[in-house]
């Protein structure tokens, strides 16, 4: 009896949040277009996320293309996958591009000494990242050297990659297979350094990017977006100073990073399996300081860019857990759940709500490492709930942003952390179609709301939901997977469209009629 009283009372409840919950989407008032490349990835040299996780080299075992493993990258293909960053990260600075040319056997072997000081045989290299590129049909960001190179290092590099006439440089790219140019998209000066860059100040590091950009010289063809090493977090200062200073060398975007913890200390960040619902709030809620970051940010280059030439590159962000136990922790390796598609979602609504400067963000890292789509074990692999998010979030790529806001958006709070519990983003993808993006946060209710599009109430909305039993749910190698996405459809009845949310949900709709 008291059971059925409190399932009336919840039933009751939720009733009367349904009335009250809406989420209206202006159709009629475009927003920027939401750039593919936010939906951009990152592969360093780091563990097993290119080694082992994408590339088994071409006499392996494994099936693969020119030594990339084809399961991987087929899986790969299926999200779009536009831009791809790499060599790193931290790795970047201490990369030297001619020990990965030429024939693999002779190349020398280093430490990787950011990632486990494990050997590195550089068998992926110049030649072989263009190959992955291409073979996923994404654009190259290529990230380089400023923390242990030099500008004539960098300046071939580039006339190595791009250079169309007869120059040493050039026929020594013949040489090793590749006649016409390499495509580089976006070449970044550096990464992170002020931190595993450097530890310089960004002043240092603007007289140094003015020296060494002066001397990147590529045919007009081919010239890269010139990228800026900048800061991390709610830091405005790299963004300031580096608006101000860069001024008449080739500078086209700013690379910002912001990583989100559990507990938001790096000495113990956090589980990422079997956490109590606390972290799950406080992770979700950190994320959602992604948006904050980015509009400090953005306003400074608003002052001094109005024109808005300059981009603002979220270039690597995702969850970031303690180790998985019994991993090497310079690794990198940390499992996936359900808690990491609701963590990506929201970071694509940030990016979404931001369009206008954010023209690329990649997640950190694509296999294997942090917040992976997929997680190998020798020639098995699994999709991340993360892969799935990313894979809901197609239709967004290149869609024009459209104004959505959710009225009487229930607060969900786990003890004394509170945050929006519904977050919402709208496009109208390029087939013309409205797509309607929606996170429910909260981890154990369910949330009902009607969509208003325009002035009037659509007839249906058709799409896919991800969601599951537990916070931590996950798909593991050899286990049935647990984060699947389900159909997800809804019909207008008397003229209200109402949408169930699940507790813990990613849902993504068309809209229809
Ligand atoms: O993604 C892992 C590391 O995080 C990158 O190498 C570095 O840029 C950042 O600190």
């Amino acid at each position: 009896m008291k059971k059925q009283l409190l399932a009336l009372v919840a039933t009751l409840a939720l009733a009367a949040q349904a009335a009250d919950v809406k989420v209206v989407v202006s159709a009629d008032q475009p927003g920027p277009v939401i750039h593919r490349n936010i939906y951009g990835q990152f592969a360093e040299h780091l563990g097993t996320g290119i080694y082992e996780g994408m590339w088994v080299g071409p006499e392996s075992k494994i099936p693969n293309v020119r030594g990339w493993r084809k399961d991987v990258i087929g899986a790969l293909k299926d999200l779009h996958v536009p831009l791809v960053r790499w060599p790193g990260g931290c790795f970047a600075d201490e990369y030297h591009w001619r020990e990965g040319i030429g024939p693999r056997a002779k190349r020398p072997v280093k430490v990787n000494y950011n990632w486990g000081g494990v050997p590195e045989n550089n068998a992926v290299g110049t030649h072989e990242f263009f190959d992955l590129a291409e073979q996923l049909g994404a654009e190259a960001y290529v990230n380089g050297n400023l923390g242990t190179g030099s500008p004539q290092e960098m300046a071939e590099w580039l006339e190595y990659m791009t250079s169309e006439g007869n120059s040493t440089l050039a026929q020594l790219r013949r040489k090793n297979g590749r006649d016409k140019p390499f495509r580089v998209h976006y070449f970044a000066i550096g990464n992170e350094n002020w931190g595993c860059g450097g530890n310089m100040r960004p002043e240092y590091y603007v007289d140094l990017y003015r020296h060494w950009a002066s001397f990147l010289r590529t045919p007009a063809n081919n010239r890269p977006i010139f990228i800026a090493s900048g800061g991390h977090d709610a830091r405005t200062d790299w963004t300031e100073t580096l608006a101000k200073g860069l001024k008449g060398v080739p500078f086209d975007a700013i690379s910002h990073h912001g990583y989100t913890l559990p507990t938001g200390k790096w000495e113990k960040k956090g589980s990422a399996v079997g956490f109590p619902e606390a972290e799950w709030i406080s992770t979700l809620a950190h994320t959602q300081k992604v948006d904050e970051w980015v509009r400090k940010n953005t306003a400074i280059l608003d002052q001094h860019d109005p024109a808005k030439k300059v981009g603002f590159y979220f270039d690597e962000w995702g969850s970031w857990y303690d180790p998985e136990p019994g991993t090497n922790p310079g690794f990198l390796v940390q499992r996936n759940t359900l808690r990491d598609a609701l963590l990506a979602a929201l970071h694509f609504h940030v990016f979404h709500a931001n369009a206008e400067r954010v023209k690329m963000s990649n997640v950190a890292q694509m296999v294997n490492v942090l917040q992976a789509m997929i997680l190998t074990s020798k020639d098995k692999f699994v999709l991340t709930p993360t892969y799935h998010a990313f894979k809901l979030y197609v239709p967004f790529q290149d869609a024009t942003s459209l104004p959505a806001t959710v009225e009487n958006n229930p607060v969900y709070t786990v003890d004394k952390l509170s945050m929006p519990g519904i977050s919402v983003t709208a496009g109208r993808g390029k087939d013309g179609k409205v797509y309607v993006g929606l996170v429910n946060a909260n981890a154990t209710q369910a949330t009902e709301l009607d969509l208003q599009v325009g002035a009037g109430v659509p007839k249906a909305v058709k799409g896919q939901v991800l969601t599951a039993g537990a916070m931590d749910a996950q798909n593991e190698l050899g286990k049935p997977a647990q984060v699947v996405p389900q159909a997800f459809e809804a019909q207008a009845v008397n003229g209200k469209l109402t949408l169930k949310l699940p507790a813990k949900s990613v849902v993504v709709v068309a809209v229809e009629g």
